[in-house]
């Protein structure tokens, strides 16, 4: 999370407040799909993400406070939007505002007494912008939201952690609450009914693990057909293996990832992450009517990924171990994890069977690159 402090901007006779934030993309590897409140936004499992590096996806949020301005108004990418329309914006904007009134009421506050109105009675303009494609399953609302919390906490100088920041964003969009934070992240799910205990806190610095690398890989930039929101909360009323998923598996991978975090275990984590990709993938096609967010060309490198875990030495015969792991959101682009050293060798093979804007039948989108599986299958 890029933070710089508000600016003053004087001119004439007002003085206006403005801030500026930058947030990266989080992507999950044991992922949040259920909601036990969906008012207040606490999930039916704690999930744990990787804060990407924001030099690359990141959402820019500048919030502007004027005496002068009449309404709250949003541009999303430079178009204008009605705030009114998104409860979950609203419900952001008048949790800070409200925390920005009793701080006013506590240190009665001179400074920005100066109008008429103190703070947090100005209304502000809000301007958001994503460098990447919004809506496609690439975590927009998790920056988008993180950006809009922390850029109000700063205009209204809120003196609250990011863990408490982090409940503030994520009543905006529950993802959104572990890009409060960099590096390695829980959610974790908490059991207060009004969620006190569902934050977001970091387990693991970015520094901790910095040869792990995410590679995006832009399937579609299309807006999904079925948003998370709606599709879990379906998989929540009509999905059977969901419970399991949720009671069984999500609180022992929790641990064992956190474990494998802890000691750079990749081969752990590896396996985790893809396991936790296709049962979520799993309870969305139990989902009556099934959700399907994959396509046949996400499924292609499903099995190039595999392909390229099951690879031997070519001198020794060894196995050279699983260098590579997929995550798929709610959306057919894939996020592949991998160690900096397997990387270039990975993008030379992803453009070699995925070229840009490929053309391919959707048939040779399940290639076979080193004759493993299909030997193995024979
Ligand atoms: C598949 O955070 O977008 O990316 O809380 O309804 O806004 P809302 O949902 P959202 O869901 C993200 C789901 C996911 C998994 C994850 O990020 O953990």
């Amino acid at each position: 999370m890029d933070i710089s402090k508000r600016i003053q901007i004087k001119h004439s006779n007002i003085t206006e407040y403005e801030s500026s934030v930058t947030s990266p993309v989080n992507i999950a590897v044991i992922k949040y799909w259920g909601k036990r409140n969906s008012e207040l936004i606490l999930p039916t499992n704690s999930s744990l993400s990787c804060t990407l590096s924001q030099d690359h996806l990141n959402t820019k949020t500048t919030i502007r406070a004027s005496p002068k301005f009449n309404t709250d108004r949003l541009w999303l990418n430079g178009v204008e939007e009605k705030i009114s329309a998104s409860t979950r914006l609203t419900n952001c904007i008048n949790k800070a505002r409200e925390l920005r009134k009793q701080l006013e009421n506590a240190l009665e506050d001179q400074e920005e007494n100066t109008s008429e109105k103190p703070l947090s009675k100005w209304k502000i303009h809000i301007a958001s912008e994503n460098n990447f494609p919004t809506a496609a399953g690439l975590a927009s609302s998790a920056s988008g939201y993180a950006a809009l919390v922390q850029a109000l906490a700063n205009l209204y100088e809120l003196p609250l952690n990011q863990t408490e920041l982090s409940k503030i964003a994520r009543i905006g969009s529950g993802s959104a609450c572990r890009s409060m934070f960099g590096g390695f992240v829980a959610w974790r799910a908490g059991v207060d009914p009004n969620g006190e205990d569902s934050y977001a806190e970091c387990v693991a610095p970015e520094s901790h693990w910095p040869d792990l690398h995410a590679l995006i890989l832009v399937v579609s930039d299309a807006k999904k057909g079925t948003s998370s929101t709606s599709g879990m909360s379906t998989t929540v009323k009509t999905s059977e293996l969901f419970p399991m998923r949720i009671e069984k598996v999500v609180p022992e991978r929790m641990k064992k990832m956190e474990e494998a975090i802890k000691n750079r275990d990749f081969n752990s984590f590896a396996i985790l992450t893809m396991k936790d990709s296709n049962q979520f993938h799993s309870v969305c096609l139990d989902t009556y009517p099934p959700i399907f967010y994959m396509n046949d060309i996400s499924r292609g490198i499903v099995h190039l990924v595999h392909a390229f875990n099951e690879q031997k030495d070519s001198t020794t015969g060894k196995p050279l171990g699983i260098r590579a792991a997929y995550t798929f959101d709610a959306g057919p682009n894939a996020v592949i994890y991998a160690e900096k050293q397997h990387i270039r060798e990975l993008v030379r093979i992803f453009m070699h069977f995925f070229p840009p804007a490929t053309t391919q039948p959707a048939s040779t989108y399940f290639p076979d690159p080193f004759g493993v599986l299909q030997s193995e299958s024979d």
